[in-house]
């Protein structure tokens, strides 16, 4: 089984992959990790962001090993690890580069540890429209930019990332703007997706809710 989720940042994606690849066995891919290497990768070799031919360049040698590798940077997950990653993002020519390794994954999906999964769980941006436009189910996870920014502040300070609130929020304003207005593969819900507002919803209600609609949809 191949379930798909895709949405703007922070809306509770990563957090409702994690606990359905749990409760169904299966593997997850973190798509958002192979725009955050290359931009990562461009930040530390001073490269310039705006440069597609550099961006393209490292995208093409970029592995799952040095992704990996990266992931432990401490800028990988912070507001210059996002940054980075949404203003590579919006070149097509690293896109086409990056995506052989993300349909990959769903031909020999694998667990952290190696092991064969008998399917796995997307989460991105364009997973559903076309990373796996044939997933079984398709979700499109979204919440207000005010508690996305929430969430996303809470989340920084608890790892003891200095920033504030209102960085924050200019930020998601920013990287939502870019991400929904490129040309390659924006960040739409695919046609067949499931819209999940999780605006009012705690972690909980999210994967019940996911579940719900998964268990629905299989007894069809
Ligand atoms: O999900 P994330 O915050 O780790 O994603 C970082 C950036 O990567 C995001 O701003 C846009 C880009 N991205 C993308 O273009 N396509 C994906 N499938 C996943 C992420």
């Amino acid at each position: 089984m191949i379930i798909t989720i895709d949405g703007p940042a922070a809306a509770g994606k990563g957090t409702l992959a994690a606990a359905l690849a749990k409760h169904y066995k299966l593997a997850y891919f973190d798509t958002g990790m192979v725009y955050r290497a290359v931009g990562l990768q461009m930040v530390l070799q001073n490269l310039d962001l705006t440069d597609e031919a550099a961006a393209e360049k490292v995208a093409q040698q970029l592995t799952f090993e040095k992704m990996m590798e990266l992931s432990h940077h401490p800028d990988f997950r912070s507001d210059i690890g996002g940054q980075a990653a949404s203003k590579v993002s919006v070149f097509p020519k690293v896109r086409a580069a990056l995506l052989k390794m993300q349909q990959d994954f769903s031909l020999k999906p694998v667990f952290a540890n190696g092991t064969p999964a008998n399917g796995a769980v997307y989460d991105g941006r364009d997973t559903g429209t076309v990373v796996c436009p044939h997933a079984d189910i398709k979700f499109f996870v979204t919440a207000s930019m005010t508690v996305r920014a929430e969430r996303r502040y809470k989340e920084f300070a608890a790892k003891g990332i200095n920033t504030t609130y209102e960085k924050v929020l200019q930020d998601m304003v920013e990287r939502d703007k870019r991400d929904s207005e490129r040309s390659t593969a924006p960040l739409k819900p695919a046609e067949d997706a499931i819209i999940l507002d999780t605006s009012t919803m705690d972690t909980e209600q999210e994967i019940a809710a996911a579940i719900k609609i998964i268990e629905a949809q299989k007894s069809i």
